[in-house]
């Protein structure tokens, strides 16, 4: 198969995703929350920034590099955390995470992955970052950023946006859960999507490996016991409102980089940064955590305006071409992140997923680049046409 003639961009690989994967992760991967409002929006928004072309510049070679965070970067994107994503796709984490070293962009792992923290870091690399949802437990806490610090990582990011319970409709639904429940409706999906069924007979289970050491049938042998109390300890005891003492005692704990996730409001991205922040992810968690939240297109000039031009600014949502990123990084951002476009690639073409997803993203914001007229991504802000926004 030549996958570069079969899956040019994003929205093939989308296509080829939803048919390998059973309607209950098709469910969890694909939807927001409530009516998917904010997940339409995060692309409608992206669909309606324009940029202005300038054919008298010269941008033969656009350059893709970027100094981020203190480390030289080939592209300014990488992977943002996906709960839950060995679920999705049997190994997606170690895939992408490997894809992410090979193209020098970062991986960020999710709390609630499938793979450790350790050998995340292992396989990525300085390209590891971590994603923090906040244990209730202050030991608790204080041991995740223990081992995350010991195992090498520098980059932290501690999710900000879900301060209560999330429902979102589709997995309440398909009852969700981990393990999944094998009743006649998921066992007749996963014998309809061999693929998946296959690649994950050769996993085994998806487990919460990060959080297994700290709840009792952690270091047991009977796996589904294990299971099933890891995800009772993450429904019960992780997931925190980040208060401002909170925060103060995370960033107290933390020697590396720190991030938060989940920013959408200008006058809380500079209490963030007042607090000891080292830069800021403006998401709005792709569309699943409110319905009626705004989009990191509608908040992201605000935000940059107000804490000024050196803070470091992060966006997600909706981005599914290099166009996009051009887009949000014209909008002021300095780098972005992607959820679904990498889970889409790795569910579509399994091992080749991530790095063909890589190059494809690459080439496409090259190519953006070059029609625009700019030579270093430095110039993007440039080309952002205002009217748009006034819309
Ligand atoms: C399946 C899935 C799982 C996610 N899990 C997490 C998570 O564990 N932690 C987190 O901070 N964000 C999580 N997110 C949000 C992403 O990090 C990111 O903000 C979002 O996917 C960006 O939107 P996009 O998917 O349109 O690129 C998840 C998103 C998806 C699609």
């Amino acid at each position: 198969m030549n996958i570069d003639k079969q899956y040019p961009c994003v929205a093939y690989m989308e296509t080829a995703a939803k048919q390998r994967i059973p309607d209950f992760v098709r469910d969890y991967l694909y939807h927001g929350i409530s009516r998917g409002v904010s997940v339409r929006k995060n692309v409608e928004g992206l669909d309606s920034v324009m940029l202005m072309p300038h054919y008298l510049h010269d941008a033969d070679k656009p350059n893709l590099r970027c100094n981020f965070l203190g480390r030289n970067y080939n592209a300014p994107f990488g992977v943002a955390p996906m709960g839950l994503a060995g679920l999705i796709w049997p190994n997606m984490e170690r895939i992408l995470a490997a894809a992410a070293k090979a193209h020098n962009i970062p991986y960020t792992l999710s709390t609630v992955a499938t793979v450790s923290l350790e050998e995340i870091r292992q396989i990525a690399g300085e390209n590891a970052w971590f994603q923090l949802y906040t244990p209730q437990e202050p030991d608790v806490r204080k041991d995740l950023l223990r081992r995350c610090h010991e195992a090498g990582y520098d980059v932290v990011m501690v999710t900000v946006d879900v301060p209560f319970k999330t429902r979102r409709d589709h997995d309440i639904r398909n009852g969700l859960s981990v393990p999944p429940r094998f009743d006649l409706k998921t066992l007749w999906q996963m014998v309809t999507h061999p693929h998946w069924s296959l690649r994950m007979l050769g996993t085994g289970i998806p487990q919460f490996v990060n959080l297994k050491p700290y709840h009792e049938a952690g270091q047991s042998r009977n796996v589904g016991r294990s299971i099933r109390e890891s995800t009772k300890f993450i429904e019960e005891r992780v997931g925190l409102h980040i208060t401002p003492q909170i925060f103060a005692e995370l960033r107290e704990l933390w020697p590396g980089k720190l991030l938060v996730k989940g920013v959408l409001d200008p006058a809380e991205a500079k209490a963030y940064m007042n607090l000891g922040a080292d830069g800021l992810i403006v998401s709005n968690h792709g569309g699943r955590q409110l319905d009626a939240a705004p989009t990191a297109v509608d908040v992201l000039p605000a935000i940059r305006a107000t804490v000024g031009p050196t803070v470091p600014i992060i966006a997600d949502g909706g981005i599914r071409s290099g166009l996009d990123i051009a887009r949000m990084l014209a909008l002021g951002a300095d780098f972005v992140i992607m959820g679904r476009p990498f889970a889409f690639a790795t569910a579509a073409l399994d091992q080749q997923g991530g790095e063909h997803v890589m190059n494809i993203l690459k080439a496409e914001l090259q190519a953006t680049m070059g029609q625009l007229g700019c030579a270093t991504l430095a110039e993007l802000p440039a080309c952002l046409h205002n009217q748009c926004l006034q819309n």
